[in-house]
């Protein structure tokens, strides 16, 4: 079976191809992604116009070169996925439009995968992929969540931030230090030259006794610190970069813990943008390595948007039972679509 993925919720257009045979792990054929960081840095942030009009331009061009690079046609593809949501609603659009076209054209069944689920499943993509059960710490762009993950599409929500994700926290901070869009990653890099003790930083929630999360009062804690300093900034940015590093990981590490006491699970599978900091899965591994839990976590190039972890959990879904494919080729996207409600009515 091959499965072609669209993704288009935000600031990448990605496509991939995804092959399964019977119970196999399916694999990835091949994928394609352009990121459109460098067209919206001059901006400070994502401009939603902007990306949908580029992922009208790029979408069709990075299919061509899927299907090259896997040296398939389009008449081989069986089922044609696209993210579905949550996300902006032009750039979901664009995606669901062009996926559910194809399809009509070549009359295959389509099949409307949530992003989320997309991250969540993506380590299954790795050269070292988990097995069921485990808990799921998602840490993308606009979402922190902990969940319990027992099979494809059952998903129980642990915990999750009551304001920012830590992805926010991260681009929102980097962005009071004065560095370029997207500040996560340039955030990162700056805090290796840096010491993560220099500034005493709130580590919001860590003792709340739930899993809840909360990063708006960091940001916050960032501002003051860095109108402290003032001319001094520029000389101490490394170090402040790194203490709020240091402050969003710290968190994210014990609550994974905590959750995993709570449930008693012993694998972790870390999932979303976030899952590529270097300092994030230094501290998880040191951490669950002492409490021998396994932790899992998609490649490098598989943790931020792509298309191979929407062809991949449509895969999944199918190759489960969990859903069904369709024809019917008119779509909605769904920019607002909490996880939790894919688990109670799957599509
Ligand atoms: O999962 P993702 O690509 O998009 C969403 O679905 O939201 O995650 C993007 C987020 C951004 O907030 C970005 O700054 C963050 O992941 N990110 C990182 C790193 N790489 C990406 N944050 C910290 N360290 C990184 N190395
Ligand atoms: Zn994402």
């Amino acid at each position: 079976m091959l499965i072609l993925g669209f993704e288009s919720s935000c600031d990448e257009t990605g496509v991939a191809l995804v092959e399964w045979t019977g119970d196999a792990v399916p694999r990835l054929r091949a994928h394609a992604l352009h990121s459109q960081i460098e067209m919206h840095q001059a901006y400070g942030g994502v401009v939603p116009e902007l990306a949908s009009r580029d992922h009208i331009r790029r979408v069709l061009p990075l299919t061509r070169s899927v299907l090259e690079q896997s040296d398939c046609s389009l008449s081989q593809v069986d089922v044609v996925a696209y993210t579905r949501g949550p996300g902006l609603a032009g750039a979901l659009l664009v995606g669901s439009g062009v996926a559910c076209a194809l399809a009509a054209a070549l009359k295959k069944p389509v099949l409307g995968i949530h992003h989320l689920e997309g991250h969540l499943l993506s380590p299954f993509l790795s050269a070292d992929p988990p097995q069921f059960p485990f808990v799921a710490l998602l840490v993308s762009g606009g979402h922190t969540q902990l969940m319990r993950v027992d099979a494809v599409g059952s998903y129980a929500l642990l915990g999750e931030s009551i304001d920012d994700a830590a992805g926010e926290a991260f681009d929102k901070s980097a962005k009071l230090l004065g560095l370029p869009y997207p500040g996560g990653p340039a955030l990162a890099r700056l805090a290796e030259q840096g010491d993560p003790s220099a500034f005493k930083l709130p580590r919001p929630l860590l003792h709340s006794g739930n899993l809840d999360f909360s990063f708006s009062g960091l940001k916050t804690a960032v501002l003051t610190q860095a109108k402290k300093l003032g001319e001094q900034l520029s000389a101490r940015q490394a170090d402040l970069a790194a203490s709020t590093q240091a402050a969003i990981v710290e968190v994210l590490v014990k609550k994974s813990l905590a959750a995993l006491a709570q449930t008693g699970l012993r694998r972790l599978v870390v999932a979303g943008g976030v899952g590529a900091n270097r300092s994030l899965r230094e501290q998880l591994n040191a951490a669950c390595n002492k409490v021998g839990v396994r932790v899992h976590y998609p490649e490098l190039d598989l943790c931020t948007d792509n298309g191979a972890m929407i062809a991949m959990a449509a895969a999944m879904r199918l190759q489960s039972g969990v859903a069904q494919p369709n024809n019917d080729y008119s779509f909605d996207v769904k920019p607002r679509w909490p996880l939790q409600q894919l688990a109670a009515n799957p599509v």
